[in-house]
């Protein structure tokens, strides 16, 4: 295809204004065109890969439209995470394509997620057309949330158009304004080739398959090509594109974007963002801004059964297969015994993953407290990356520390802003901005990262009742008075329970969690301190008195069967048990120890 005839967009939008649904409906819109027996062969393919087991990633898809005035169009649409975990790759994906379609709710207006995504298109010099969805709906105010646009993102919305993707409103305008007002794409079919690597995932019948946006030069089945980020070599075996299902082409020139397999086993070796050129006469220099995307929240992974470990084992390295950015390696606690010490891309990448294995690979999981990397600068003048809290050398070598810092935006209506500042300030926040835009607020912050990793999403949606939106971005290490804080059961500390806080508020922190241990931790026969310490001080303490009776002692002798559900109950209890010295502590009492309120 010509370049002039090529036009490359993504959707940016916050979460659930309707990204996927106007997705499908231009899909189904040009679909429809070539009548129905293309649309039935498109739905038969997609149902064969779909037996065949092979991800359709229907977000990204390349659409031929035939515009009113009669020229044919090759339209491709690429998928970006909506998450603020998945920042880099976003702003990677974006530099991919020329322009944006904005979409945003018209019953709800701007959110934090449309801000960051907006300004990550913005950075990427993208045309953007404003798109107001949901106009079906009889609370849409589609005036108040263009000017809103306006004011807030500073973009020109008086040509937004109004759209329903529920019931097609606007879809063939959309269509039109995705060929006049976003730009063809640039590129030299003679040049060496340049592709940017855009995304890519793991298939169990294809191996990797990579999604690329030729930049220069052509690519073509067969090619030997190498990554640019580390010079491995591979043989290109297919080259296709998404019609949503894969299809075959022989070539794929500049400005188009497709997908190629070279029998790449891990999604490891394909970085996003990274160059691919050609083994011989090959681009030199690689297209800037490439950067690996690094983890920033580490946790520890524990099979609550000892056994499950090989299983445990076995998932993480099948989750890894398909996600680069989630590292891992063994760890040994004292307490937990065997499993992993994880790295994320954030909070929520750490949730899906644990939700993941619990659930896809049915493992029951202990997840201790989430840390970020600290770094310590010792005496000798050297400075080690802290990951895990009981790795943290003795203070006595530590001339001082420095914690990772965000800047957080939050939008949130008026009448819940104080709230959000008491919030902010009592994780260590300082206020960098505050504006407003009709009703809703918008506030800047710059918090520590170890601040917002405990619970503080959790927190902001319970005192907005949900009408908080929130995003963050990284912006620097920063000296403070940090230390770490253990726990001690029963005198013996519990290595999976110790935590890095900082110092004016350990006390407090410290005081918290020995009160909740006293209520999770089942009495035993025997008296039980329960201890918070900074290096040998101990700065909280409970003592958690002695049991003497028999649990089943409360029925009374006559019910028996009663009796048997409290003991069958009992075991099933025990099993979920871990052993710490002499005591027993419940799983539940670290999941709910490591919640702060
Ligand atoms: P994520 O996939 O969660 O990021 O959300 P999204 O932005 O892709 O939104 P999605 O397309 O899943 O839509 C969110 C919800 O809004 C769904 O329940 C849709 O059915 C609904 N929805 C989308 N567009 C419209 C619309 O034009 N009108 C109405 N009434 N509902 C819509």
């Amino acid at each position: 295809t010509d370049l002039a005839h090529i036009r490359n967009f993504s959707i940016v939008a916050h979460i659930d204004h309707g990204k996927s649904t106007l997705a499908d409906r231009l899909i189904q819109e040009t679909g429809t065109v070539a009548g129905r027996d293309m649309k039935e062969q498109l739905l038969d393919a997609m149902d064969i890969e779909r037996e065949r087991g092979i991800t359709i990633k229907a977000n990204t898809v390349r659409i031929d439209y035939t515009a009113d005035n009669g020229e044919k169009y090759v339209l491709n649409l690429i998928d970006t995470p909506g998450h603020v975990d998945f920042a880099y790759e976003v702003s990677r994906s974006m530099r991919a394509v020329e322009g944006s379609l904005l979409v945003v709710d018209s019953t709800q207006g701007v959110e934090a997620q449309t801000l960051a995504n907006v300004y990550q298109a913005i950075d990427a010099n993208h045309e953007i057309v404003p798109i107001l969805n949901k106009i079906d709906l009889p609370a849409s105010e589609p005036e108040r949330v263009k000017e809103q646009i306006e004011d807030v993102i500073g973009i020109d919305a008086s040509g937004a158009i109004l759209v329903s993707a529920k019931t097609g409103v606007g879809i063939h305008e959309t269509l039109e304004a995705i060929v006049h007002h976003l730009p063809a794409p640039k590129g030299d079919r003679d040049a060496p080739l340049k592709a940017m690597l855009v995304d890519s995932w793991y298939d169990s019948y294809l191996g990797v398959i990579v999604l690329v946006r030729i930049m220069d030069g052509v690519l073509r089945k067969g090619d030997r090509v190498k990554m640019m980020s580390n010079g491995t070599i591979h043989h290109v075996d297919r080259i296709g594109v998404f019609r949503p299902a894969m299809a075959d082409i022989g070539e794929l020139g500049p400005g188009e974007i497709g997908f190629l397999t070279a029998s790449i086993k891990q999604v490891r070796d394909t970085r996003v963002g990274d160059t691919i050129t050609h083994e011989r006469k090959g681009a030199d220099k690689a297209l800037p801004g490439f950067k690996p995307s690094i983890p920033v929240v580490f946790c520890g992974l524990f099979p609550v059964d000892a056994n499950d470990f090989e299983d445990l084992r076995d998932s993480i390295e099948k989750l890894a297969l398909n996600d680069a950015s989630f590292s891992y390696e063994m760890e040994t606690s004292a307490a937990l015994g065997f499993g992993f010490r994880c790295g994320f891309l954030g909070l929520l990448h750490l949730e899906v993953v644990r939700d993941r294995l619990e659930r896809e690979f049915d493992i029951d999981l202990i997840t201790t407290a989430p840390s970020v990397v600290y770094h310590v600068y010792m005496r000798d003048g050297t400075m080690r990356e802290l990951h895990n809290p009981a790795d943290m050398p003795d203070m006595t070598h530590v001339d001082h520390l420095e914690e990772p810092r965000i800047k957080a935006t939050i939008l949130v209506p008026d009448e819940y802003l104080g709230d959000v500042l008491k919030l902010c300030q009592d994780r260590r926040g300082i206020q960098e901005d505050l504006t407003y835009a009709g009703s809703r607020a918008m506030v800047v912050y710059d918090l520590p990262l170890n601040e917002v990793v405990f619970d503080f999403y959790d927190r902001l949606k319970s005192v907005t009742k949900g009408y908080a939106s929130f995003d963050y971005q990284l912006t620097g290490y920063r000296e403070d008075n940090l230390v770490k804080m253990s726990i001690l059961v029963n005198d013996e500390p519990v290595d999976a329970l110790s935590m890095m806080v900082h110092r004016d508020r350990a006390e407090m922190r410290g005081r918290a969690m020995v009160e909740k241990l006293k209520d999770l931790i089942p009495r035993h026969m025997f008296k039980i301190p329960i201890q918070a310490a900074i290096g040998g001080k101990v700065i909280a303490r409970e003592t958690l008195s002695a049991l003497r009776k028999d649990v089943t002692a409360k029925c009374y002798g006559g019910d028996a069967t009663r009796k048997r559900k409290l003991l069958d109950k009992q075991k099933a209890g025990k099993k979920k048990m871990r052993q710490f010295g002499k005591v027993e502590i419940p799983q539940e009492a670290f999941i709910s120890a490591l919640k702060m309120d």
